[in-house]
């Protein structure tokens, strides 16, 4: 599906976003931060939800200290949580009413958990913040970018993809659970069978919205600590500490596949961009290697069914 990119997209290459209105999700941190900071610079009015009101306030004080008199509005989302994701979808469905959205990058999420964890709903919690409540997310918000043309769903995928498996007897870690190349890059896999799935969906329905995605590579922000907190296996840290000198990027280059997936005009539908260096772990934004198992149809059909069962949503296109 994706062909040409700009080897050397850069935050200065996004377009003018005036006039437009971009909802991301987990940008009081990381890469999702420097996306949101991007997007506002170029005059896009941008919506910042976070676990709780002051962390979306605390970034929106850190944009606007760069960019004053930026359009943006704070919210509170757990993805953790599908009660809370319905609750922020009803409340932006309120104050935006209509088609009011161009842009949904769906960006927020946790990396190696290092005990299985459950959420409120009984889902383990990379698998829900992941991806369920991201797919939710999208289901819900549909609606207000259905006939927008020039809109687009962006998901932050990962490079483990490539290591992950879907395994539906034990998308929960229910029979085992491993913290990283087990539940992580399960979830990682979810996000770009997802983002493959609904362009294929999209294009079906000959829609106008295009659903598109990126890894960052590896890119040094709170991911590392707030996940793992050093207990992550102890093969991953030993490569990670030899990779962090030379094959690592600040979060800034980390955003460019996000904002590169988002507003550029080459993208291809499906479109999925990561860094073009050594692994994929640095560098500017290229067409990124797609796991065999995200170009399976009916693999990609039955997690598509299985995640409507397990969000309780019908996501109509
Ligand atoms: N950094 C990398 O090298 C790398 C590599 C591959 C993929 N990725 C992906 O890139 C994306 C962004 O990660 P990052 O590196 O920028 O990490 P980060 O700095 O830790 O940012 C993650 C963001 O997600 C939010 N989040 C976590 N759990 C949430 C929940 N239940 N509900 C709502 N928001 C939640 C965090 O909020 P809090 O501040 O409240 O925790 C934070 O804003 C993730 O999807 C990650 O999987 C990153």
């Amino acid at each position: 599906m994706t062909t040409q990119t700009n080897s050397h997209f850069m935050a200065s290459d996004v377009p003018s976003q005036q006039g437009r209105r971009v909802l991301i999700t987990g940008a009081n941190s990381g890469i999702g931060y420097e996306a949101a900071l991007e997007l506002a610079r170029q005059g896009a009015e941008v919506i910042l939800p976070a676990r709780s009101v002051d962390k979306a306030e605390g970034a929106i004080a850190r944009i606007r200290r760069e960019v004053p008199g930026a359009k943006l509005t704070a919210g509170v989302l757990d993805l953790a949580s599908l009660a809370s994701v319905r609750e922020f979808a009803r409340t932006i469905g309120e104050r935006f009413p209509g088609q009011s959205l161009d842009l949904l990058i769906n960006n927020a999420g946790v990396m190696a958990v290092p005990q299985r964890e459950l959420t409120v709903d009984g889902y383990e919690r990379q698998f829900a913040t992941n991806y369920l409540g991201p797919f939710l997310l999208t289901a819900l918000l549909f609606p207000q970018m259905r006939q927008r043309r020039g809109s687009r769903i962006v998901t932050v995928s990962s490079g483990v993809s490539n290591q992950g498996k879907i395994e539906f007897d034990n998308l929960q870690g229910e029979r085992s659970y491993k913290p990283m190349f087990g539940a992580y890059s399960q979830s990682k896999l979810a996000d770009l069978i997802f983002q493959l799935e609904l362009q294929r969906r999209l294009t079906a329905v000959g829609s106008p919205v295009l659903s598109t995605g990126g890894h960052p590579g590896y890119a040094i922000t709170n991911l590392q600590a707030s996940g793992p907190a050093g207990q992550s296996p102890l093969g991953f840290r030993i490569i990670s500490a030899i990779l962090k000198p030379f094959a690592s990027q600040d979060a800034a280059h980390g955003a460019l596949p996000t904002l590169y997936a988002a507003t550029a005009q080459s993208v291809e539908p499906g479109g999925y961009y990561g860094p073009n260096g050594f692994q994929e772990l640095k560098g500017y934004p290229v067409a990124a290697k797609i796991a065999p198992a995200a170009k399976d149809l009916s693999l990609a059909k039955r997690l598509w069914a299985e995640t409507e069962r397990l969000t309780g949503v019908t996501f109509s296109l």
